[in-house]
């Protein structure tokens, strides 16, 4: 069975970006592969310095994993930071990646733009996840249509490695949907933690109201025609089936339907499609004894497999192997 593996990092609360972009994925690859799925808090510290924020994130990107549909039973969910050895891999790995393929990296190079104060964790970011997948000689790596270059990074790592040192990592395959490759946000840019722009699928109904609410829109009165390709049809395209987003673009085509009735059509569609999840979250939230059992296995069995190939990885690059280790 071919092994599909997949990380997001708890910077913030998820997003119906996240979800459509990745997670749902990892549950559609649950029964023909081997998932491993994982919090990437080592990543998250790139951007956040506040312990408990980071704490808080981190359990509950568990709860939203677990309550949309994660199997522990199917899938190894666990939190990256509970497996040192892919910062070991890491330090590995940096001496085979060359300064031009990081310097090259949109989503740094984006970030500088942004005026936000590199680190070097921030620059060696990618290097970092090509350990969280190499080491587990992972086959599909699902991911947002952001993440195409970091993981043509992590081919270019794993061939490179594989080079000089021989036949030792996978070389993974980014799985990317097309039509759900990049989730708009309410403003119609890509819908991101950092954008402000999102809808959280585990928001209070009334919070949820204000992000539906928010979805920008133009001042075209109520009786006229309106564009049927709006920011609200395209958020409701994830939805509602084909026949449903027909009938809104059509009112939106013939005029009397105002971007207020769309939004309340798409706030309905959302809480229907996640009700299942949002009271299997709350319940799980009661749990936390069962939450840590799910935790506690994704560590063991991760972890088995990493030191495994890390030791391989040490003696061919020549870190151990003499008769004194
Ligand atoms: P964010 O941009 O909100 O910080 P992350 O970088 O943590 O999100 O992304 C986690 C996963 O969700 C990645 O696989 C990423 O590609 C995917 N993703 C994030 N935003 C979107 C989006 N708007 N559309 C599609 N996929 C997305
Ligand atoms: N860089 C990814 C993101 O921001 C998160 C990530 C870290 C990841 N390690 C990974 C994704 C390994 C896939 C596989 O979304």
């Amino acid at each position: 069975m071919k092994r599909s593996l997949s990380g997001i990092q708890p910077s913030g609360v998820l997003h119906l970006g996240n979800y459509f972009g990745a997670i749902k994925q990892f549950i559609d690859n649950q029964d023909k592969t081997d998932g491993f799925y994982f919090i990437v808090n080592y990543h998250a510290l790139t951007s956040l310095s506040d312990a408990e924020a980071l704490r808080k994130n981190t359990y509950d990107v568990v709860l939203d994993f677990l309550a949309l549909g994660l199997d522990p039973e199917k899938s190894t969910i666990y939190i990256q930071s509970d497996i040192p050895e892919c910062t070991e891999l890491a330090w590995i790995l940096s001496n085979v990646t060359p300064m031009g393929l990081l310097e090259r990296a949109h989503s740094y190079k984006d970030k500088l733009a942004k005026g936000i104060a590199a680190n070097v964790g921030l620059f060696t970011y990618p290097v970092l996840m090509a350990a969280d997948i190499l080491l587990y000689d992972a086959n599909i790596v699902p991911v947002g249509k952001d993440q195409k270059q970091h993981l043509e990074i992590t081919r270019d790592i794993a061939t490179k490695f594989n080079l000089q040192y021989g036949e030792t990592f996978v070389v993974p395959e980014p799985q990317i949907i097309e039509n759900l490759a990049t989730v708009p946000g309410t403003d119609g840019q890509k819908m991101s933690k950092s954008y402000g722009n999102t809808i959280e699928m585990f928001a209070s109904k009334k919070e949820l109201k204000k992000q539906v609410m928010s979805i920008v829109t133009d001042s075209t009165p109520l009786e006229d025609p309106k564009d049927p390709d709006n920011n609200i049809t395209l958020i409701y395209k994830l939805f509602a089936s084909e026949e449903k987003v027909e009938e809104m673009r059509q009112k939106f085509t013939a005029g009397g339907y105002g971007y207020g009735h769309a939004k309340k059509e798409l706030l309905e569609a959302i809480l229907e499609y996640f009700s299942e999840a949002r009271a299997k979250r709350e319940e799980l939230a009661k749990n936390p004894e069962y939450v840590e059992a799910v935790l506690k296995k994704g560590r063991e069995k991760a972890r088995s497999i990493a030191r495994a190939k890390i030791d391989l990885v040490k003696k061919t690059v020549g870190l151990s192997g003499n008769n004194y280790r």
